[in-house]
């Protein structure tokens, strides 16, 4: 289950081999996606190649785990601009492949409710990359989401807003709440890839790492999911490889 490697530019090209080999025998893949600092790399290196590779992206479907409530897709800060810089553009991904919630739905609980049976009605998802909060969170599901939650809408909590508020101009324009697939629509991905890179995610990776499968520690549930690869580089690996040393992952990898 964990691979420990050198720095984020590494677990990037690991992980962007992994999608490109599903992609090129699977064009029609259903691909889950994350934003966030630490899947900047692995896009970065996934557009460089797919483009080496000359892979065709126009059968693609793609699902996003989250978004701000209250930001329109324009908004710069919103997930829908994020992935579409990041990834959708230079790939050439058409808005019809594309599926993110919509943060500026009038009714935000029925187009939460509607995500998960979109998602379903496509028949699942393949491949779900995710990151992780510094309280445990996949997606946005706070520490105390039930496991058997689907897409809802959610209040962050303030550990997460004084995280992302690194990205507005002030801690007043972070949103306090946000639409999130579930545990229950991630845990249903057929294949899930956890990255968790960088000094400031070592303490959570312990965390995860030594926590039994309980919803105070959302990531925790990947546990009971049969085929899940975590990926943290070395500054996120630290404290673990400090207390548990090398050979104790080699034997849970
Ligand atoms: C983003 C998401 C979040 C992030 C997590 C880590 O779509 O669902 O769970 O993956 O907050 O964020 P970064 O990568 O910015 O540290």
């Amino acid at each position: 289950m964990y691979h420990i490697l050198k720095n984020p530019e590494q677990i990037a090209y690991q992980v962007s081999q992994l999608l490109t080999q599903a992609l090129s025998t699977h064009p029609d893949l259903h691909l889950g996606l994350a934003t966030g600092s630490t899947m900047k790399p692995v896009y970065t290196e996934l557009i460089k190649q797919i483009h080496h590779q000359s892979l065709d992206c126009s059968r693609l479907t793609t699902f996003n785990l989250d978004e701000y409530i209250g930001l329109a897709p324009e908004h710069p800060q919103s997930y829908h601009y994020f992935m579409k810089e990041q990834l959708f553009v230079p790939l050439n991904i058409q808005t019809e492949q594309v599926h993110i919630p919509c943060g500026v739905a009038t009714d935000t609980d029925q187009e939460a409710a509607a995500y998960s049976q979109e998602i379903e009605q496509a028949g699942g998802i393949d491949i779900q990359l995710l990151g992780i909060g510094t309280n445990g969170h996949i997606g946005f599901n706070e520490p105390g989401t039930p496991f058997d939650s689907l897409t809802h809408v959610v209040q962050l909590s303030d550990n997460t807003r004084i995280d992302n508020s690194r990205f507005f101009e002030s801690f007043d324009e972070m949103p306090t709440h946000a639409i999130t697939m579930g545990l229950e629509d991630i845990m249903r991905a057929k294949h899930i890839i956890l990255v968790v890179t960088g000094a400031h995610k070592a303490q959570v990776a312990l965390d995860l790492y030594e926590s039994e499968v309980t919803p105070q520690m959302p990531a925790s549930i990947l546990k009971n999911h049969s085929n899940v690869q975590v990926f943290l580089d070395e500054a996120a690996a630290k404290l673990i490889i400090e207390k548990y040393g090398h050979e104790l992952l080699a034997a849970n990898s």
